[in-house]
């Protein structure tokens, strides 16, 4: 079989998915042939999740029994929280969440079960309590006491309410809900990829969600909206823009919150969340920030070389100042990607078991090959004698100096 190296895959096609389609130059996302755009503006996140699970949008009657399921499994196993309260208070969200949801597994007796029926209430589960992962890790980080769940609110609002101990307003739980449906799936994205490489090896849905946990916090990944975030508090007001981002590009350094791997368009997510995200600023007195961002965005695209290389803003650049909007803590940005994306993942997950092929590529080797055995005593001489001249030049003058130090 001839092989192709690629690396970084950016243009290989590892899995099929009906879950969402993209189309990077153009700049459109669609979840099972639904605009990303018109389910923004007219659907939630609980419809969203189960569309995605479903490949169609539920009818009343369906929405309504999926609505109660998801609140019936918001409550957390008290020893699941025992455990949360041994993970240091100094440690980050999005580490407390990856031990958290390894953690869940150890409560639900299905967790080994990979029949669909037993997967499909696995990601139910992983969906309703993400939240309340989050919220709980954040109160017991603060000292606060826990909050126990709504079971009356949806997803939104119940995280809202275990997070502050206070009803949200309509407003607050809209928006957090918009950002939920922006970010529940996304192709093959690194930590959706992670989550079914974990589970193409029949291992179980906990661990493929722990592993897409984990490779989401990174800051090319789920990272960047607490980045961007920083980057606008660093930079403090609107007249001090020009010279920041001026001197981040004249160092060639990467603005947080632009670019994408597969957009080389506008990211459909952040042309919606823009406008979004100015009504959620102007709502909660945040106004000077959005004007930031907008002037951020106005410089980078204004440079040539960034738009010849289809350098835009994400969905991490605008959905950083509504979290912030709504009073969350910038360590919290990233947990709330996840908490969404959990449908996602899930979703691929049964999807790839539903086909499933090891996802198991090749590695080109580089390094030196058919070597003989050395003996222990022998070993350092022929580690010298395999570097270079150079090399073992300073290796003999790091020695002198070594010996003549004694
Ligand atoms: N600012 C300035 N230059 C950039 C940026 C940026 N944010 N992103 C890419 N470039 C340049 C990069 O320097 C490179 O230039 P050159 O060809 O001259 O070396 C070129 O664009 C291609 O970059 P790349 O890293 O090879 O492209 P990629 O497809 O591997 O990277 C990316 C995609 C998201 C990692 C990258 O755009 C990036 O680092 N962005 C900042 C982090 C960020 O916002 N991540 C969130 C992504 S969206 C949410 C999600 O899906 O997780």
């Amino acid at each position: 079989m001839p092989l192709n190296i690629d690396k970084g895959l950016a243009g290989t096609v590892a899995a099929d998915t009906a879950l969402s389609f993209i189309d990077g130059a153009k700049g459109v996302l669609e979840y099972a042939g639904y605009d990303i755009d018109s389910l923004a503006r007219s659907s939630n996140f609980e419809e969203t999740s189960w569309l995605l699970w479903n490949g169609r949008l539920p009818t009343s009657r369906e929405l309504a029994e999926f609505g109660s399921a998801l609140q019936a499994e918001y409550a957390l196993d008290p020893r699941l929280i025992d455990l949360i309260r041994t993970i240091p208070r100094t440690a980050a969200p999005m580490d407390a969440l990856r031990t958290s949801v390894s953690a869940m597994g150890h409560f639900d007796p299905e967790a080994d079960d990979n029949s669909v029926e037993a997967n499909r209430r696995k990601a139910l589960r992983l969906v309703a309590k993400t939240p309340g992962l989050i919220a709980t890790f954040d109160r017991w980080r603060k000292g606060k006491p826990l909050a126990a769940p709504d079971s009356s609110l949806s997803i939104a609002g119940n995280f809202l309410w275990m997070l502050t101990g206070a009803r949200p307003t309509p407003a607050m739980e809209r928006a957090l809900d918009v950002c939920l449906v922006l970010h529940a799936d996304h192709g093959l994205n690194a930590s959706t990829f992670a989550a079914r490489v974990t589970i193409s090896t029949q291992s179980d849905m906990y661990s493929a969600a722990t592993t897409a946990v984990g490779t989401l916090k990174g800051p090319l990944h789920g990272g960047a909206n607490q980045e961007v975030m920083e980057m606008l508090l660093e930079i403090g007001e609107l007249e001090k823009v020009d010279g920041y981002i001026n001197g981040k590009l004249a160092r060639k350094e990467r603005i947080m919150g632009f670019g994408h791997r597969v957009y080389k368009a506008y990211d459909p997510r952040a042309t919606y969340l823009k406008t979004f995200a100015r009504q959620v600023a102007s709502d909660t007195g945040n106004l000077p920030l959005f004007e930031m961002s907008r002037r951020i965005e106005e410089i980078v695209l204004a440079q040539p070389n960034i738009i010849e290389k289809g350098i835009f803003p994400n969905v991490d650049f605008y959905s950083a100042t509504t979290y912030y909007s709504l009073g969350l803590d910038l360590d919290l940005f990233t947990c709330m990607f996840a908490a969404s994306r959990m449908s996602g993942w899930t979703g691929h997950c049964i999807e790839q078991l539903a086909a499933n092929k090891l996802i198991r590529p090749h590695a080109d080797y580089t390094g030196p090959r058919g070597l003989a055995y050395v003996a222990i005593g022998l070993r350092e001489d022929a580690a010298t004698s395999r570097t270079s001249p150079s090399a073992r030049q300073t290796m003999s003058v790091a020695a002198g100096a070594k010996s003549s130090s004694m």
